[in-house]
Parts: C-alpha cells; structure tokens; sequence
C-alpha cells in the first residue's frame, strides 16, 4: 500500500478545473497537486500561485515527462478526453478523466482497449452524480427494494438562462458533441446505474426556442429523447440551455411498488422567503453550487484507489455505454429517425 502522498498532475484550469485543483490542493488528505497545465499560461500561473503548485505547462506532453507525478488529471474540453487519456496510461500514470470519455464511439473503445492493457493503473471518469449523498442514497434504496423494480426513469438536465451567451460564444469555436453528448450524458449513466440495463433504442427531438444561434450550430437549445432499455424499462431525458430560475438538475425513478425522486425542486438552501412575490425558494447558479460534495467525493475516492491499489466502480466501460447513447439521441435528433443503439 503506498504510504506517501499521491502526487497529481491537472490538464485543464477552467470552470471545472481550477475547482478539482483547489480540491486536489486542499481538501484531500495523502494527495499534492504537483502540476498544472493549460494552453493558457495566465492559468497556469495563477494556479501555481494561488495553490502553490511547483511545475507549470503550457504542453500537456512535457507534463507527461515529469515522473515525481503519480497521476494526471484531465479536466480540458470533451475533445482531448480520449487522446490525453492514452498518452497518460501510456507514461504509466493513474488517471481521472471528466466527462464525457470522448465524443465519437470509435475513440471510446479505443480508450477502453488501453484502460484494459494497464491493469494495475486506476483509471476513473467523472460521473461525480454517483458519489453525490443523495443520488447515492437513492441507488440504497433501490437497492433495498424500496420502490420494487424500476421501470422508468425521467431526468431533467438544464443550464441556466444566466449561462446562455457565454456557451454560444464558446460552442462557436469548440465542439462539445452537442446538447445530448453534453448535458445528458451523467443522466443516461444514472439510467443505466439504476435500470440496471442497457439502452437499446432512441428517439430524441430539439429545437432553438429563444436563440436562433443553436439552428446555425445544428445543435438544439431544448430537447427531449425518449430511450427503451433491454429489459422494457423507459426512459425520459430533457436537456436544455435555458432554465429561468438555475441550474435544475432533477431525477425521478419511477417502480412496481414506489417512485424516488431526487432535486424535484432545485433550491440552493434551506432558506423560504415569504413576500409581495408569494414564497420564494433561491435555486442553484451552476454545477459547481449544486455537486460541490460530489465533485470533492469523486476526487477523494480516485485518490483512494490509487492508494489501495482498486478501481473505482464507475468504469470506462460506462464512460463507452454512455457515449454510444449519447451520440444515438445526436442521430436521432439530426436526422428524425428512430436509432438503434450500438451493441
Ligand atoms: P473550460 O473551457 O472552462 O476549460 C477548459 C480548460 O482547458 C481551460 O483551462 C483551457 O485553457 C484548457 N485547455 C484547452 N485546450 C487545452 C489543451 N489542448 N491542452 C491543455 N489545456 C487545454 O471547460 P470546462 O467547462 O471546465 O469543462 C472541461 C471539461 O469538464 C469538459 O470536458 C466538460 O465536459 C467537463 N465538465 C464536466 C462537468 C461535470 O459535471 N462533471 C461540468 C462541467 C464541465
């Protein structure tokens, strides 16, 4: 068992990553973050400066050169999942990498293939919703037969209204797979977690309601898909771009016996506001706000199994399935078709 701290080297310093390095630096007890990487050098001074990190890269490969590291941690945009993956397994470092593993089926299997060569290396991917303390809870019962067999499944995954300029600005000049690779992706890995099934067919419609910017994209501002699963189990998913009142991110598990539900309503605190408005719950700004617990829990559990020597349960096998659904509703959506998902 290895004594010393697990030293980490972060690819990625933006809204997610500069959260993981903070966490990595602070709130993980046997872990150091010992690198931090970015295209953008200001990032990575001020991370070296604000968190005390000793190397700084502008090049994810010269990072990959440094051997006082144990581990790399991906955190960079959904297109350099796969190939950053590789390369770290390849240098032998454990890896964590964020969601989704990677934007087309091909390059996810090929990650799968290299994560399988590497045995002894911990390899995680970022579905934080299975360690957040309700989700988790939620599995128990299932687990316990509180609700009977689970038959459907509906999830809502919704930015808010707030963020809509700055994603059109981004998703102008970068490629996230699109509404459904993107947002719903940590909800069809809760489907699968919960049905305990695969998905097996897909139909998934969107539009642009407020933004004609999301036309010109090809991507939709809202959508809807409708996915049924190998043991007859359905499954509901509405993803969108423009939530009014935040960031709502909710979950019903619906069963012979009984029915779950997780976030119905999106409230930030324990605070009702009672005036002239009628009664007011303040709901969360972001996915920072509302998986705070889920994102340190993730990291912790990384850093455990590298110090145990054991691999997390979430796999790459679900970061494959998820994509190959994802990437079935992206079809759908596009060409109106009913789809098969990929065996
Ligand atoms: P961002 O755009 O805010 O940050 C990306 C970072 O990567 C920036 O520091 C950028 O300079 C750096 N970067 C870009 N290209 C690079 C390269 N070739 N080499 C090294 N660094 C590079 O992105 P954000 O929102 O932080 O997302 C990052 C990843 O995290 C995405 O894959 C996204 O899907 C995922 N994510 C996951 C969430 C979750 O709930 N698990 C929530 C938000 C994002």
């Amino acid at each position: 068992m290895q004594k010393r701290k697990v030293k980490v080297g972060i690819v990625g310093l933006g809204r997610l990553g500069y959260q993981h390095a903070e966490n990595l630096s602070f709130r993980i007890p046997f872990c150091e973050l010992t690198a931090v990487c970015s295209i953008n050098e200001k990032e990575v001074k001020k991370a070296q400066e604000n968190l005390e990190v000793p190397y700084g890269y502008t090049d994810y490969d010269e990072m990959l050169t440094n051997k006082e590291l144990d581990a790399i941690f991906i955190a960079s945009p959904s297109g350099f999942h796969c190939e950053q993956i590789i390369k770290a397994l390849r240098e032998g470092f454990h890896v964590f990498s964020e969601k989704p593993l990677g934007l087309y089926i091909e390059e996810t299997q090929k990650v799968e293939k290299v994560v399988m060569e590497h045995p002894d290396q911990t390899f995680m991917l970022g579905f934080m919703r299975r360690y957040d303390r309700s989700y988790a809870l939620a599995k128990k019962k299932i687990e316990e037969g509180a609700i009977g067999q689970p038959t459907l499944i509906r999830c809502y995954g919704i930015d808010p209204t707030k963020q809509l300029d700055g994603f059109i600005k981004f998703a102008t000049k970068n490629y996230s797979g699109g509404l459904f690779l993107d947002m719903s992706i940590h909800d069809f890995d809760l489907a699968r977690w919960y049905l305990s099934a695969e998905a097996k067919e897909v139909w998934a419609v969107g539009g642009s309601y407020s933004r004609t910017e999301f036309n010109e994209l090809n991507d939709a501002e809202t959508g809807a898909a409708m996915i049924r699963f190998d043991n007859q189990a359905i499954g509901i998913f509405v993803a969108g771009r423009n939530c009014a009142h935040g960031y709502h991110v909710e979950t019903e598990i619906i069963g012979t016996k009984g029915t779950l539900r997780i976030g119905t309503v999106p409230e930030s605190d324990q605070i009702v506001l009672f005036n002239d408005n009628g009664v007011i719950n303040e709901c969360f700004d972001g996915f920072i706000s509302r998986f705070e617990q889920a994102y340190l829990s993730e990291v912790e559990e990384f850093v455990n199994c590298i110090i145990e020597g054991r691999q997390p349960a979430v796999s790459v096998r679900d970061g494959v399935e998820s994509t190959k659904i994802g990437y079935a509703c992206k079809e759908s959506f596009e060409n109106g078709q009913l789809v098969h998902v990929q065996n």
